[in-house]
């Protein structure tokens, strides 16, 4: 098989989003203890968030692991868009059909669409917060640090954009319950028990990370009623 023929093949590229798939996953358990130290009290909370924050965008080796986390993330959307192409081609043919189990096949058939409000999540959350805080003059707090926190802080004080993040983080749950256990069966796992275990881990990873992400807007929001 030629260098072209495997690059296209639909097991490269399902190997290529399993572990792009996993290493976001795992940023996001990151992200998601960065992001709890916005629940501390207020006080504690502006300057660790910041200093925080400033931490992450001054350590050459984290800004190296974040050029990877956006080439992921890109490799990512343009291989899913690439599969759906593929698979829309195929589709009536049975060629490309995963015949494996059927189980999670509501997810799997709209892997799609949630990934699609995940993008447009996003695009609205990097232009917010991570834009802003790369290439933006922002305030400074008392100990001369970015003041992200606040910019954060505030905009969890409107409902209609607390209510977009929930959505948002329902539908990532989604997708992570069932892409989690697509990645582990790409990447090997046949044996029946494990396939099992799996799902249930996708499952248990996507509701806990999730319901955390959403605790923290809403958390913020109801102590500023
Ligand atoms: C309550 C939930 C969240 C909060 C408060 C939050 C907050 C932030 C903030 C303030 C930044 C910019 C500053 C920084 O890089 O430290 C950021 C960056 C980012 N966020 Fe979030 N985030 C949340 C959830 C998410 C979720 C669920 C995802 C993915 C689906 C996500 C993906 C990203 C990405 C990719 C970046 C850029 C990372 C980097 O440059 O290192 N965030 N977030």
């Amino acid at each position: 098989m030629s260098v072209i023929k495997i690059l296209k093949s639909t097991l490269f590229r399902k190997i290529i989003m399993s572990l792009t798939g996993l290493f976001i996953a795992f940023f996001l358990i990151i992200h998601l203890a960065g992001n709890l130290q916005l629940l501390l009290p207020f006080d504690r909370a502006h300057m660790q968030y910041n200093w925080y924050s400033h931490l992450l965008s001054s350590n050459i080796l984290i800004e190296i692991i974040a050029i990877l986390l956006y080439i992921s993330f890109l490799v990512h959307i343009f291989n899913s868009i690439f599969i759906t192409y593929e698979n829309y081609k195929s589709n009536g043919t049975g060629l490309k059909k995963d015949t494996r189990g059927k189980i999670s096949s509501w997810f799997s058939r709209n892997m799609g669409i949630l990934g699609v409000i995940i993008l447009l999540f996003l695009i609205i959350h990097l232009r917010d917060y991570w834009y802003l805080y790369k290439f933006k003059e922002l305030p400074l707090d008392e100990q001369g640090n970015k003041d992200i926190f606040l910019i954060v802080y505030e905009s969890f004080k409107q409902g209609w954009f607390v209510i977009i993040y929930i959505i948002s983080f329902i539908a990532l749950g989604f997708h992570l319950a069932h892409g989690i256990w697509s990645a582990f069966r790409t990447l090997g796992v046949y044996n029946k028990w494990y396939i099992k275990a799996s799902k249930y881990l996708g499952i248990g990873f996507a509701i806990l990370l999730c319901l955390a992400f959403a605790l923290i807007p809403t958390i913020i929001y109801f102590q500023n009623l």
